[in-house]
């Protein structure tokens, strides 16, 4: 039996819609969380479809994990006026218990619905737990590959955009454009690792760690889909002249396209 996504759909955008102040419109901040939950679902359904997913019950829910994964930060807006998780808001964690104690998936079968739980719990781990029950493998791979699809999307969109955004802090990357290159990043990064959040004190930097999310990627099809999108020469291009630069984009295309030819 197939869950029907639509109705949850509706009720989530609903919820959403009802963080916008009396007779205004929802705050930009709120409006990019939206479109990106959006975004993230389409991009899940994309790399099921692309995976060759057909079982019902898997594709509900990896629909309701993508849907629901940042359920909390319309309340973690409202309370901070920030998406910066602290010791107190974890918007894994909170979207997570927003989902046991609150009706959103009383319609949904308890397999499914502590699958998704799980998966929301840790979908921004720096890297799924070790003791991630083997029911919330799927689930969580699926939506942390369509979330870092997306926030390539937010992050070229941003740059292209910048005024819309500066207009507030909160969405905006609050780092120094210091010219500065991380040289230890880019041998972290060639290593296969990533960088720590806390460490990207400088646009360039979290740029830079962009390229690393390649080797992150779950699926062959979100692989293929960062290729098709050409991201990274694109992320490239907002970053200055370096030839340890050029190398690690080519190494990031050369990772996409490897597994595109796989398929
Ligand atoms: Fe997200």
């Amino acid at each position: 039996m197939s869950g029907n996504i639509a109705p949850l759909i509706q009720s989530f955008q609903q919820y959403a819609e009802s963080f916008a102040e009396p007779g205004k419109e929802l705050a930009f901040a709120h409006r990019l969380k939206l479109e990106h939950t959006m975004e993230v679902l389409d991009f899940a359904e994309n790399i099921m479809a692309r995976e060759k997913i057909t079982d019902p019950r898997q594709i509900f829910t990896g629909q309701l994990t993508a849907l629901f994964h940042d359920l909390a930060r319309f309340r973690q807006y409202r309370q901070y006026r920030t998406f910066r998780d602290n010791a107190e808001f974890n918007h894994g964690h909170q979207a997570a218990d927003m989902l046991e104690k609150e009706h959103w998936l009383d319609s949904v079968p308890a397999d499914i619905r502590e699958a998704v739980i799980a998966a929301v719990r840790i979908h921004n781990a720096r890297e799924l737990p070790d003791d991630l029950p083997a029911f919330a493998l799927f689930p969580a791979r699926l939506v942390r590959d369509a979330d870092k699809l997306s926030i390539y999307h937010v992050v070229l969109d941003y740059f292209q955009h910048r005024e819309a955004y500066q207009k507030d802090p909160a969405v905006s990357l609050e780092l120094p454009e210091t010219p500065e290159i991380d040289r230890a990043l880019i041998a972290r990064i060639r290593q296969g690792k990533s960088g720590d959040y806390r460490q990207l004190t400088s646009v360039n930097s979290f740029l830079i760690n962009l390229f690393s999310w390649v080797y992150d990627l779950n699926f062959t099809a979100s692989c293929r889909m960062a290729a098709e999108q050409n991201i990274y020469p694109q992320i490239r291009k907002l970053l200055p002249p370096d030839d340890e630069l050029d190398e690690l984009c080519c190494l990031a295309c050369q990772h996409a396209e490897n597994a595109v030819k796989k398929l």
